[in-house]
């Protein structure tokens, strides 16, 4: 069966998606100049993509860097319990650090990062976020930029996974609830 008989619906196209992030991208070209240098935070694995597409609409020098968090395994809610997986490369002592994620749900692992980030310093910290789920959120969190807000569904695609799959697909959709449901 393919992977694509496995979604409910398709809740973001890929052109819409495609869209806001060239208007994120202006939101942010309005805020960083060259000077800033800003280190653009990829938290692995669901925020690949997204940081794929919006560096190459940002017009202001700035790095990239990776950090890999723990994820839920094959289930479909936050434990609270967040590890590090890999760290990143740079020292961000003293730098401006844009945070790059697929999504806040409950707020913990955004929670988390921002803390781990803290103790080393950085000049400034944004979040940038593709999605968030506001419904979900146990804990308040600074977002600057966001991309849309979804409802209280688990979501695939554009980065984002179900036990490690359907990452590949070019849009954001609703998985069918008897695919996360099988024993
Ligand atoms: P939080 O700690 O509950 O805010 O969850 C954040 C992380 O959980 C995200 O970075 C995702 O990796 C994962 N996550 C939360 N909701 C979803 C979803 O609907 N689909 C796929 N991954 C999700």
């Amino acid at each position: 069966m393919s992977m694509v008989n496995d979604v409910e619906t398709v809740l973001i196209s890929e052109t819409q998606i495609q869209e806001r992030i060239v208007d994120l991208a202006a939101e942010m070209n309005a805020i960083y100049t060259d000077a800033d240098l800003p280190v653009l935070i990829c938290i692995l694995k669901g925020a690949f993509m997204f940081l794929a597409d919006l560096t190459r609409h940002l017009a202001f020098r700035h790095e990239i860097d990776f950090m890999e968090i723990s994820s839920y395994g094959r289930g479909t809610t936050s434990s609270g319990a967040v590890r590090i997986l890999l760290d990143l490369a740079a020292d961000v002592q003293g730098r401006n650090i844009v945070v790059v994620e697929d999504i806040v749900d409950t707020g913990n692992t955004l929670t988390y990062i921002l803390r781990n980030f803290a103790a080393r310093k950085p000049a400034s910290v944004r979040v940038a976020t593709l999605l968030s789920k506001p419904s979900r959120r146990q804990i308040e969190v600074p977002i600057d930029f966001v991309g849309f807000e979804v409802p209280d569904e688990f979501v695939i695609g554009y980065g984002l996974d179900f036990a490690e799959q359907y990452r590949n697909l070019p849009f954001i959709g609703a998985l069918k609830s008897e695919v996360y449901q099988q024993p």
